[in-house]
């Protein structure tokens, strides 16, 4: 949720630290500003992991949009999608099948103009300006009925956001207010940040990032295995299941150790049954 509380798409701020562009500082766009950078830093020297994890988290993306398509998806919704940076899902996707539909989510400013000059010549692909905590706002909207056909399976990818929902946004009734819409055979990949059983080095480094996130738009709420396994419901996880972030069929990704380390996340691809 927003730090002062607004609900709908958000205007430009560009003078308080975004999550959105906080993610892009890690992966190393440049969609951000010297607020963002700043914060960045700071969480850098505190918790080098986190920006790791970010880029971790942005593979993770990359795999399941890959297995997804693997198992014929052609057309997928992208919640909380982010600033455009390397690996966008319509890239991924429509190598594989050119013909390949996506509606991108995000209600930051920097995240909405920046995919829309991109997709600009894309007509299989389009960004709404919309806050995900509004289901029918997102389903309803003309262009995705136009791109997306929920009669036959979608891929619903709600990836590196919920981190930012409190509880008040009951993150779990959300994912299935979306889930609902989506036939048998569809997929949902969700990534969601945790301190379950890390070691001491590991649960300082993540106590400081909530505590830079104070000072961020948006704040962090950790979750643990259980409550993420509920947003599952009405899915069959696909193998490996739920697990952390490197453990996520990544065997053709040559990760050392200390990517191994990045252990505070998990992540899950189901399919809708
Ligand atoms: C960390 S980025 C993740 C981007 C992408 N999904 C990924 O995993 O690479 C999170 C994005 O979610 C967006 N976001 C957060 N809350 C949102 C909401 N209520 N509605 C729409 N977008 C939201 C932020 O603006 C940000 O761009």
């Amino acid at each position: 949720m927003a730090r002062d509380g607004s609900y709908g798409p958000q205007d430009l701020d560009l003078k308080l630290p975004n999550s959105a562009r906080l993610y892009d500082v890690f992966l190393g766009g440049d969609h951000n500003t010297a607020e963002d950078r700043s914060l960045a830093e700071r969480i850098r020297l505190n918790a080098p992991r986190w920006s790791l994890g970010a880029q971790l988290n942005r593979s993770f993306l990359r795999r399941a949009v890959q297995y997804m398509v693997e198992q014929g998806i052609d057309q997928f919704l992208d919640l909380g999608s982010g600033i455009p940076t390397v690996g966008n899902v319509h890239e991924i996707a429509q190598q594989h099948n050119p013909d390949a539909r996506v509606v991108y989510v995000d209600y930051e400013a920097v995240a909405y103009n920046t995919a829309r000059t991109m997709l600009a010549d894309n007509p299989n692909a389009t960004i709404l300006h919309a806050d995900l905590r509004d289901p029918a706002a997102v389903l309803d909207h003309p262009d995705t009925r136009e791109l997306l056909d929920f009669s036959r399976p979608v891929g619903l990818l709600v990836v590196g956001v919920l981190l930012f929902f409190s509880p008040e946004d009951r993150p779990g009734e959300l994912v299935r207010a979306y889930r609902e819409q989506l036939v048998p055979g569809s997929y949902l990949a969700i990534s969601q940040a945790s301190d379950d059983d890390l070691p001491p080095d590991l649960q300082s480094e993540i106590d400081q990032v909530v505590a830079s996130y104070e000072r961020a738009n948006e704040q962090l709420t950790l979750r643990d295995y259980d409550e993420v396994a509920s947003w599952f419901a009405g899915t069959e996880l696909v193998e490996p299941g739920l697990v952390h972030y490197p453990d996520w069929r990544s065997e053709d990704e040559e990760l050392d150790d200390v990517q191994l380390s990045c252990r505070y996340g998990y992540v899950g691809v189901g399919r809708v049954s």
